[in-house]
């Protein structure tokens, strides 16, 4: 096994602090680079955390001087769609320029292996299900595009120079570690399953239905729930791959299977023995009516399957840790 280190950029946030414990218990010598700007510093506890941000050429120079860095796992960016559409510059700043900031210090050191968190959001509004990564790329909101862009420049960057990339294009990460230490927590909570679950603990009034006229079953919107800790595993299996010489290239992580938001919030409900008190809202901009992902080339490439196929697995563990959070 290489025993440089794996600097995971944002691995104080939710996917990667989740990834940087997976790391470790693998054996790898990690680095933990993140500004906190959403991120916990409780949420790293199995190495060093710098807390710089990637734009700064001079916190980036010192770790790539001080350490022997031999792949950049990067979680860091911003996340919120609708933030996105209402201030794309602080969205193109973050995660596009940022980017290149991190990507020109890894070609001064000679870093060549680069593990990138994309999306599904790149592409868009699907014209097929499930979505397979041969599927056009249309994003139809900035921070889609922000996620297709880096996908681009990392393409250009390998042609030209050589780094060897997995682009990682995650449906909707979900749950928490088994063990209740590590979990979701953002600062502001866009995604479903703490929604439902802070319903029940009182911090959640009610839970909005956006839309129940889609052209789904039960007509409201159908996602793909993937487990943070099969992400994590995914991580692990890309950062293998790589640096054993596999082939550059973009795998979707998903479980395959669709939820809807009415199974989601029974789903939550039956987990915890209690009604949800659920309110009908109009559609949102820019919802596609399903989203899941084909995961055959994830399994192809990395050997990769999710942990996790039950969604009451997945609230289960989220339940756990929004009763007992840490941070
Ligand atoms: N959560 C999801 O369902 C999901 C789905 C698809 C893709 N993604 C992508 O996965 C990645 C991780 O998502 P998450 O849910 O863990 O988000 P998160 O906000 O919890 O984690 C991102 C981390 O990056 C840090 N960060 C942001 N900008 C930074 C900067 N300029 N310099 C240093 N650190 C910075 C934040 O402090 C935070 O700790 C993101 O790139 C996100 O776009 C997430």
């Amino acid at each position: 096994m290489d025993n440089g280190t794996i600097l995971v950029v944002g691995g104080a946030g939710y996917i990667g602090s989740h990834t940087v414990r997976a790391l470790a218990d693998a054996g790898r010598r990690v680095l933990v680079l993140d500004n906190l700007s959403e991120g916990h510093r409780e949420a790293v506890t199995r190495c060093p955390l710098i807390t710089a941000d990637i734009h700064d050429c001079a916190a980036l120079n010192k770790v790539f001087t001080e350490h022997t860095i031999s792949a950049v796992m990067h979680f860091s960016a911003f996340a919120y769609v609708g933030e996105s559409v209402a201030n794309p510059q602080k969205y193109y700043h973050n995660n596009v320029s940022s980017t290149l900031n991190l990507l020109s210090a890894m070609l001064s050191y000679g870093v060549k292996y680069f593990i990138f968190s994309s999306s599904c959001a790149t592409y868009g509004n699907p014209q097929y299900t499930p979505i397979d990564e041969t599927h056009p790329q249309s994003p139809i909101n900035p921070y889609g595009a922000t996620k297709f862009m880096v996908e681009r420049i990392v393409a250009d960057y390998h042609n030209a120079y050589g780094l060897n990339y997995m682009c990682l294009r995650y449906f909707n990460a979900a749950g928490a570690h088994p063990d209740g230490a590590t979990g979701e927590s953002h600062r502001v909570e866009t995604h479903l399953i703490p929604l439902i679950l802070k319903t029940f603990t009182g911090e959640n009034q009610q839970i909005q239905i956006f839309g129940n006229d889609y052209d789904t079953p039960d007509g409201t919107c159908v996602r793909d729930y993937i487990h943070v800790c099969d992400l994590a595993d995914a991580h692990i299996a890309a950062l293998s791959a790589l640096l054993a010489g596999a082939e550059s290239c973009c795998v979707n992580l998903g479980t395959g299977k669709g939820v809807s938001v009415k199974k989601m919030i029974s789903a939550c409900e039956e987990v915890v023995g209690k009604k949800a008190p659920v309110v009908a809202a109009p559609r949102r901009a820019g919802d596609p009516s399903i989203l899941t992902a084909s995961n055959a080339l994830a399994f192809q490439t990395l050997g990769w399957k999710p942990r996790y196929t039950d969604i009451r697995e997945i609230i289960a563990t989220a339940w756990n840790w929004e009763q007992h959070r840490r941070y």
